[in-house]
């Protein structure tokens, strides 16, 4: 067993959590319910950043102290969390004793090997702001963000000698190329360290001009600065924050034995303070540095940077609630490569929900147990037999656990790659049409099933971190129990299982989009106008419509169509029916029912298809459609009048 340790930031308390807090968390909870698939200990550490400046600002506009603010807004990320699923095993506050205790043991520390050093220190100082610039950091001698006149002060400060690192960190950064992910983050940390000297690092605030922080505890007229406080918390969770049965099970692994951490989740904008401050922070102590550490990028909302100012900041709690947790946090990892900018938008997240979800995995999930259920009463036997599908599952499936892509953290290449195994099972039922094998060779219909079974039982494992309230409802749906229990290590083609399946609720109902609405709303309008002053016909007109009852007799879906179905109908003579019904059936509803055809209509091309007749259908308010069937037993052929 191998222990694994992911953390995410920790975040300000000053604001409540947006879509991009939600996303490094997301990505760490998916390493995470990863790596306990594979039986491995996993410590999952997230929680808050609660001292420094920011947050006595907020604080202060809002009446309270410091803690009393952070204990109301930390709250904002717990419940965050809980709604979107995710599995951390601690959360952390700098403000907790046992965190303020371990910053200032490894500032003294420090302090006493003289790593840091007592200076005088003069800068240019932005009063409003609270912060120092460099004279080459000022525009027109004003003030870089707001503009305003800075005052030359001149003040002591402790100093962290970061500046004698700088050549042992370049080396460590090449020795190790996955230290820093993705490739052109790594460079662009290289060159600045490569073409830049590197200073040392204040890392104390006095007192008078910042009081909320962990007091120096060589220094009792100092405050440490946020980020060294901040850093630590990934060294400080693991000595006091890895919960019991964790340690216990692994055998001798002490809490002292979780430091390093496997993977730091970051967000572009933090990458110095890790790489530079926390990475040489870690060599001046002499621990081990973490294995790697990844900076995702940016998400832009529909194009724009988000912005409070603007009001476009993405709430995900409202998401979750309004798209369910599952595809949202699908969509943010799918879309975007992890590592780039992305754009989020409610309109490319409904787009996905339609047709990766709803489409290829929700309908290739409720086909296949309609057919299971109608062939085999849903029993599903275990037989070892391959063919060419299985040989393509087997592949998938080894790029699906790459380590490659796992270590690197390339989610969308993994969920590229769960969909092909998701697309070939589709694709594979239209091969075989099992429809026809449940006349002609039961025995090839039996492997069939099961293959189609094994691969949905091998998606649901793989989506299992992405989308955990998912992957179990399709667990239990193909006859098992608990995916998480049962599912560690089982993603080997074979298992050994003889299992009942039973359809239950759709995974992913599909969403109208709202200009689908609204045609289809305006469609309505126009035939209650019309309806009024529609003309009468003679009933030699409607005995020219030939209608006749036919017989589904197979079904499938035409390719990159959404709406479009190929039926084969049995009117006497067969007939191929394209019929636009695919949102509202699946092929395998209409199988084996009897319906009413335009049997004297002329043929017509649909996507390059032939179709000679047309079924007659009802729309509902919310414009699905309800195909006419027969009241009574009648024969196919038999003319409707
Ligand atoms: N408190 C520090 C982190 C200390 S870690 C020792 C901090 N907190 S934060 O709350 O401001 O930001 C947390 C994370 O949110 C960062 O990783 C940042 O990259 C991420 N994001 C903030 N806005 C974002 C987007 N618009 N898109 C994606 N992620 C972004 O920094």
């Amino acid at each position: 067993m191998i222990r694994f340790y992911v953390t995410t930031p920790i975040y300000y308390v000053n604001d409540i959590p947006h879509i991009g807090h939600a996303y490094t968390t997301i990505a760490a909870d998916i390493l995470a319910r990863y790596n306990r698939l594979k039986d491995n200990e996993v410590f999952f550490l997230t929680g808050t950043d609660e001292h420094g400046q920011k947050v006595e600002k907020a604080a202060k506009e809002r009446g309270k102290t410091p803690k009393e603010h952070a204990d109301i807004m930390v709250e904002n990320f717990k419940n965050l969390w809980k709604k979107l699923n995710i599995s951390n095993d601690a959360f952390i506050r700098t403000t907790d004793i046992e965190h303020i205790k371990t910053v200032q043991g490894l500032l003294q520390m420090l302090f006493e090997r003289g790593e840091i050093e007592k200076r005088s220190y003069a800068g240019w100082y932005c009063v409003p702001d609270e912060r120092f610039w460099t004279e080459k950091d000022l525009i027109e001698g004003n003030c870089p963000d707001c503009g305003r006149p800075v005052e030359q002060i001149q003040e002591e400060n402790y100093f962290f000698l970061m500046s004698k690192y700088q050549g042992r960190l370049i080396r460590h950064i090449e020795e190790n190329p996955a230290y820093i992910l993705p490739e052109t983050r790594k460079n662009e940390v290289l060159g600045f360290l490569k073409n830049n000297t590197l200073g040392d690092l204040c890392i104390s605030r006095p007192k008078q001009r910042l009081s909320w922080g962990i007091p120096l505890p060589f220094d009792d007229n100092f405050v440490t600065y946020v980020w060294f406080d901040a850093l630590v918390n990934y060294f400080s969770a693991t000595r006091y924050l890895i919960p019991k049965n964790l340690k216990s099970q692994i055998s001798n692994l002490k809490s002292t034995d979780w430091w390093p951490a496997n993977h730091h989740i970051i967000g572009k904008d933090i990458l110095t303070t890790h790489a530079v401050y926390w990475s040489t922070m870690l060599m001046a102590l002499n621990f081990p540095l973490p294995g790697n550490i990844f900076a995702h990028g940016w998400w832009t909302v529909d194009g724009k940077k988000m912005s409070k100012s603007i009001g476009n900041v993405v709430d995900p709690n409202a998401m979750a609630d309004k798209y369910g947790v599952d595809a949202f946090r699908y969509f943010l990892f799918r879309e975007v490569p992890f590592g780039l900018d992305g754009d989020f938008s409610e309109d490319a997240l409904i787009r996905r929900i339609n047709t990766d979800l709803a489409n290829d995995l929700g309908n290739l999930l409720s086909r296949f147990l309609t057919m299971a259920e109608k062939y085999f009463d849903g029993r599903i036997n275990l037989i070892a037999s391959t063919d060419e599908f299985v040989e393509k599952c087997v592949k998938t499936n080894e790029n699906i656990h790459k380590e490659e892509y796992w270590s690197r953290l390339s989610f969308n290449l993994i969920l590229e790659s769960i969909w092909q195994m998701i697309g070939d099972a589709n694709n594979y039922i239209a091969q075989k049409e099992p429809w026809k094998l449940a006349k002609s060779n039961l025995e090839e219909l039996k492997i069939v099933i099961y293959n189609i079974w094994n691969s949905l039982r091998l998606t649901a494992i793989s989506i299992y971190p992405f989308m955990p309230n998912t992957a179990e409802k399709m667990w239990k749906q193909l006859g098992l129990k608990s995916l998480k229990e049962e599912a560690i290590f089982q993603w080997e083609w074979k298992p050994d299982y003889e299992v009942k399946v039973s359809k239950g609720e759709q995974l992913f109902p599909r969403i109208e989009k709202k200009e689908e609405k609204q045609k289809s709303e305006q469609k309505k309008e126009k035939t209650k106008m019309t309806e009024g002053v529609k003309e009468l016909i003679a009933i030699d007109d409607f005995a020219k419509v030939e209608l006749k009852v036919g017989k589904v007799v197979a079904a499938e879906k035409v390719e990159k169509s959404e709406k479009l179905l190929k039926l084969k109908v049995d009117i006497g003579e067969e007939r191929q029916i394209v019929a636009g019904i695919a949102k509202s059936y699946t092929p395998d509803d209409l199988i084996g029912k009897k319906i009413v055809v335009v049997a004297n209509l002329k043929p017509a091309k649909l996507m390059g298809i032939e179709s000679h007749g047309m079924l007659l259908a009802a729309t509902d308010e919310e414009g699905r459609l309800s195909v006419l069937t027969l009241d009574r037993e009648v024969k196919q052929g038999a003319r409707v009048k």
